[in-house]
């Protein structure tokens, strides 16, 4: 059992890299992460910067070699094949390297630069396998080109996969889930994340989709209940609300996401590029999103536009017992003495929404279904409830 406690409290100590690309082929209508499309002229210029801003940054990081990597997007997969070489041979080792890829940027030359510099995971943005579901979500990947990427990862010998599932798509009905999560059952990677579709107010799909958006709202529960239940029937862990991990006899590997434990248990991370966000000590900044205002201020010897937050050891103390609710390991209640509402968990645990380990909780698996709504009374008055998109999606 592992459980968060003393040993989880370091500051300033930064051992967790967050890289992030823009660039995506396309947009999809649902995505609202800093994207931008096309624009394969910049991808050079922009690597550049990333590494500019990494040599700005770099005495923030505890050692040469960093515990986890991590390039999300936007799509770090279009990048340029050049640039993404160099990209990943410029950045810190990483004992965890993630790269998230799209199924129709998967290739054998991709696979062969991945594992070439130092790549140990790949999370493949399949989002279902029902082909009328990824063209409402404007996916560019048909189903067949989703089992197409992840065979052709394997037979490359990439050994661990995760695949991104996501629920409450317009039109989806219960069975189109069921069939989402036999096919990820099949194919057998190695972590699954499953996430409930967030559409953003005031944008184009919401306004194109809107009623069905709200009839899906009053589905969510039991479709993450379906997911669960489904997922830990065929051998995954949920160890964390949105998160599964394979467990087999006689496979003794963690295969958790490091780089997001990371998140949930409060690390300290440093994030390079548009739109990434940084969290050392007190100090919480975001970069601004604009790609060519973020080039030209890191290539001109300045630090990217950003926004500054101070966080701090309190709220630190708050957000890690927030985001540690999400996981199955236990949290001690003496450590987060302050941020804890003794009579919230206690009322919490007569419902069977928490469970007790000697001084140590968490959510039961009921709790975990019903999610912020427990957490509100386990923690009383809020320092923020959210968290940022980094810390729950990825
Ligand atoms: C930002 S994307 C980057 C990966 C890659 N570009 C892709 O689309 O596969 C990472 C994951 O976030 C999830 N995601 C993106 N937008 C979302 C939304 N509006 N609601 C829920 N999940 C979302 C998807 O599951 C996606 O695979
Ligand atoms: S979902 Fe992925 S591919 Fe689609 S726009 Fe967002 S980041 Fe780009």
């Amino acid at each position: 059992m592992h459980t968060v406690g003393d040993a989880d409290t370091d500051r300033g100590d930064v051992r967790h890299l967050y890289v992030h690309v823009p660039f995506c082929r396309h947009h999809c209508g649902y995505c609202d992460f800093v994207t931008a499309v096309g624009r394969q002229s910049e991808h050079s210029g922009y690597v550049d910067a990333l590494l500019a801003e990494l040599r700005r940054e770099e005495h923030l990081l505890t050692s040469d070699a960093l515990d986890t990597v991590f390039l999300g997007g936007g799509t770090p997969t279009y990048l340029e094949s050049k640039a993404l070489a160099r990209l990943l041979r410029s950045l810190p080792p990483g004992r965890e390297v993630t790269v998230e890829a799209n199924p129709e940027t998967v290739t054998p030359e991709l696979c062969e630069v991945l594992l070439a510099h130092g790549v140990t995971r790949v999370s493949l943005g399949a989002q279902t396998f029902e082909p009328e579901l990824l063209a409402t979500l404007e996916r560019q990947a048909t189903p067949e080109i989703v089992r197409g990427a992840f065979a052709t990862l394997r037979q490359a010998g990439m050994a661990n996969l995760s695949l991104d599932l996501i629920y409450g798509i317009p039109g989806q009905r219960t069975e189109q889930l069921e069939h989402d999560v036999h096919v990820a059952l099949e194919l057998a990677p190695e972590h699954v994340s499953v996430y409930e579709l967030e559409a953003k107010p005031g944008t184009r799909f919401t306004m194109a989709y809107g009623a069905e958006l709200t009839r899906q709202s009053d589905q969510l529960e039991n479709y993450m209940e379906l997911a669960t239940q489904g997922l830990q029937a065929g051998g995954y862990r949920w160890y964390e609300t949105a998160n599964f991990c394979l467990t087999q006899e006689g496979d003794a590997r963690d295969l958790r996401s490091d780089h997001n434990l990371a998140y949930w248990r409060g690390k300290d991370y440093l994030g390079l590029g548009v739109g990434a966000v940084s969290t050392v000590g007190e100090q919480r900044w975001k970069n601004a999103a604009s790609v060519s205002g973020y080039v030209s201020a890191v290539l001109g010897g300045d630090a990217p536009a950003r926004s500054n937050e101070h966080v701090d050891a309190r709220l630190r103390m708050w957000e890690r017992a927030m985001l540690c609710l999400r996981l199955d390991d236990f949290l001690e209640e003496d450590v987060f003495s302050d941020v804890l509402d003794p009579q919230g968990v206690e009322r919490m645990a007569t419902r069977g929404l928490v469970e007790r380990d000697g001084r140590s909780i968490r959510l039961t698996p009921r709790g975990r279904l019903l999610g912020n709504a427990v957490t509100i009374e386990v923690l009383g008055e809020s320092g923020e409830l959210g968290g940022s998109h980094s810390a729950t999606r990825r």
